[in-house]
C-alpha cells in the first residue's frame, strides 16, 4: 500500500501548501489534507497538532507543514512524542533529517523560501531514506535519555 503524505498550513503557507499537494499529487502521491482550506487568518497550532496526532495514531508516516517561516508549526508538532519535525529552507538539510535523525514532519516557511525551492526541499526529504546504525541509536535517546556509551 502506497504511503498517504499529510499536508497542512495556516493561512499563510496555505498558497504553498496547495502548490506542493497538487504537484505531489500530480506526481502520484496520496496527500492528505489537514487544513487549514481558506485564507482566513487561523492557529497554526491548531493543523500541526492534528498532523501530529495522526503521526502518533500511526494513520501517516509522514507530513508536511507549511506556515509562515515553519517555525511555529515545528515547536507545536515537536510536542508530540512520535513526532521528530525539522524547519528546512534548504535540500541539504531536508536530506540529512531522513537520513540520520529519521524525521517525519518536515516543516517549510512560505514567507522563507519561494515555491522551487519548497519542492527541492520536499523532494529532498521525500526521496531521503533512515540510514539506522548508529543513528538509530540516537534517535531512540531523543525521547528518552540514555548512557553515553
Ligand atoms: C502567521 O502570521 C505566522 O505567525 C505563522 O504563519 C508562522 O510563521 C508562525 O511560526
Amino acid at each position: 500500500m502506497s504511503e498517504t503524505l499529510g499536508v497542512a498550513s495556516d493561512h499563510a503557507g496555505l498558497e504553498l501548501k496547495q502548490a506542493l499537494a497538487a504537484e505531489l499529487s500530480k506526481r502520484g502521491l496520496v496527500v492528505r489534507e489537514f487544513g487549514t482550506t481558506t485564507s482566513d487568518s487561523c492557529d497554526y497550532p491548531d493543523f500541526a497538532h492534528a498532523v501530529a496526532r495522526a503521526i502518533d495514531s500511526g494513520e501517516i508516516q509522514r507530513a508536511i507543514l507549511v506556515c509562515g517561516t515553519g517555525v511555529g508549526m515545528s515547536i507545536a508538532a515537536n510536542r508530540h512524542a512520535g513526532v521528530r519535525a525539522v524547519v528546512c529552507s534548504e535540500a541539504l538539510s531536508a536530506r540529512m533529517a531522513r537520513q540520520h535523525n529519521d524525521a517525519n514532519v518536515l516543516c517549510v516557511g512560505a514567507r522563507v523560501v519561494g515555491a522551487g525551492t519548497a519542492l527541492d526541499i520536499v523532494d529532498a526529504f521525500l526521496g531521503a531514506a533512515f540510514e539506522g546504525g548508529r543513528h538509530a541509536l540516537r534517535v531512540a535517546k531523543i525521547n528518552f535519555e540514555g548512557s553515553a556509551s
